[in-house]
């Protein structure tokens, strides 16, 4: 199957909740690469708080993985960026570039807690995209404050805001309501990307897979390279969407 570019995960090892060691990052690699994953963007948390300032380490996973790759399976292209775990005083770290944008474009990957209110959401989005980013909200299909305000995805989508989902969430992996907000944003033509937001190869795997016979039935063959290779493209290439 594929090909696919996974956009979102935590593949490195050692510097969040992802992989832990060199030996499950390559095979997190390995894992991705039989499911048809082609074009991989590495985006460990940017969450000082929780896992400490670990760009030396993430920079170092990334040259091994890099090496693997050149190696083993030299089709596979891989970028780097990061996962904005949105907080207070967070910018800085934006500007100052401890923080990375997507493979140093102009896209920032942005997250947030699952129970966020929506007033701190939405304004934390205005407020990057009025300092020139542009936003790509983290598995939109996951914050509750969205179930009750799907009308701002909507209007976020038409002001140019990137909707990112996680192709696991597609069989219930974050629970029912997450599983029916991810089938509606399909079904209303809002999402711009599906990554995996792999974090190990056991609960949360690098696998695009998993939701292709589902898109198959309810997207054309176009609309579903958009979402699973092209638009991640544009994001790395620093092009529109
Ligand atoms: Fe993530």
């Amino acid at each position: 199957m594929g090909p696919f570019f996974d956009l979102h995960c935590h593949m490195l090892c050692g510097v969040d909740d992802g992989a832990q060691d060199q030996e499950t990052m390559f095979a997190m690699l390995e894992a991705a690469y039989a499911d048809g994953i082609r074009a991989i963007c590495l985006t460990p948390h940017f969450s000082p708080y929780l896992f400490g300032e670990t760009y030396e380490q993430s920079e170092a996973a990334f040259a091994e993985l890099q090496e693997y790759v050149a190696q083993h399976h030299p089709d596979m292209y891989l970028f780097i960026g990061h996962e904005l775990g949105y907080h207070s005083g967070c910018l800085p770290a934006l500007e100052d570039g401890r923080c990375r944008t997507i493979a140093g474009s102009r896209y920032v990957l942005v997250d947030f807690p699952e129970k966020v209110n929506f007033f701190e959401l939405s304004n934390a989005m205005n407020q990057l995209r009025s300092m020139g980013f542009h936003t790509i909200l983290a598995h939109t299909e996951r914050y509750r404050c969205l179930f009750q305000h799907f009308n701002w995805i909507r209007e976020y989508v038409e002001e140019g805001g990137i909707v990112q989902i996680n192709a696991s969430s597609f069989d219930g992996a974050w629970g029912t309501i997450a599983k029916m907000q991810w089938k509606k944003l399909i079904k209303e033509g809002l999402v711009h990307i599906i990554s995996t937001d792999a974090h190990n190869l056991t609960t949360r795997p690098p696998k695009m897979s998993v939701c292709m016979d589902y898109l198959r039935k309810h997207c054309d063959p176009e609309t579903i390279e958009m979402l699973t290779w092209e638009n991640a493209w544009r994001v790395v290439e620093d092009r529109n969407l």
